[in-house]
């Protein structure tokens, strides 16, 4: 079985991911750390010279030419919800997580550094960001789990009791 990890930048996907996956012994993959491997760019840089459509692009062929040797979890940018066939892929191939955090805590726990690594906060407040995907994320899912104010062992906890046992 594969689990999709989605939710808001700074929700804390990526460090879940590797955590859960170690406790499960699954597999472990970052669409993102895939993107920045295969382009030998950042995300950063991808989005600074090529731009948003062709980011976007490149974010689906490497979430649809995903191969799984085993169970894997599979850390998500937080825009992969926005097309469609993402969606449709990630149904087809495992469950779907909501890493839920809210707008206050994300704002909290986004200092200037992630904020600058995360080019789409130089154009839109994450408050906006977050308004217009909640609906999304709550609506693509197959289980969402409240991550405010646990620490990534009791998140990993909860995830394990609501899918596997
Ligand atoms: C994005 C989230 C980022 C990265 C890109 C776009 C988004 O990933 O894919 O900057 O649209 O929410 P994280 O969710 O891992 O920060």
């Amino acid at each position: 079985m594969n689990i999709f990890l989605i939710g808001m930048m700074g929700s804390g996907k990526t460090s879940i991911g590797k955590t859960l996956s170690s406790k499960l012994d699954y597999d472990f993959v970052d669409t993102d750390q895939l993107i920045e491997k295969k382009h030998n760019l950042s995300v950063k840089e991808i989005i600074n010279q090529f731009g948003w459509v062709h980011f976007r692009a490149i974010e689906s062929i490497v979430l649809q030419h995903l191969t799984f040797n085993q169970s894997t979890i599979i850390a998500t940018g937080g825009g992969i919800i926005l097309n469609e066939d993402n969606v449709k892929f990630m149904r087809k191939n495992g469950i779907i997580i909501y890493i839920k955090v809210s707008i206050e805590e994300l704002m909290n726990r986004l200092n200037q550094q992630e904020i600058n690594k995360r080019p789409l906060l130089n154009e839109c407040s994450l408050k906006d960001i977050f308004d217009t995907r909640k609906t999304l994320y709550d609506k693509v899912c197959d289980i969402e789990i409240s991550c405010d104010g646990l620490s990534i062992e009791s998140i990993c906890d909860r995830i394990i009791i609501k899918t596997i046992d």
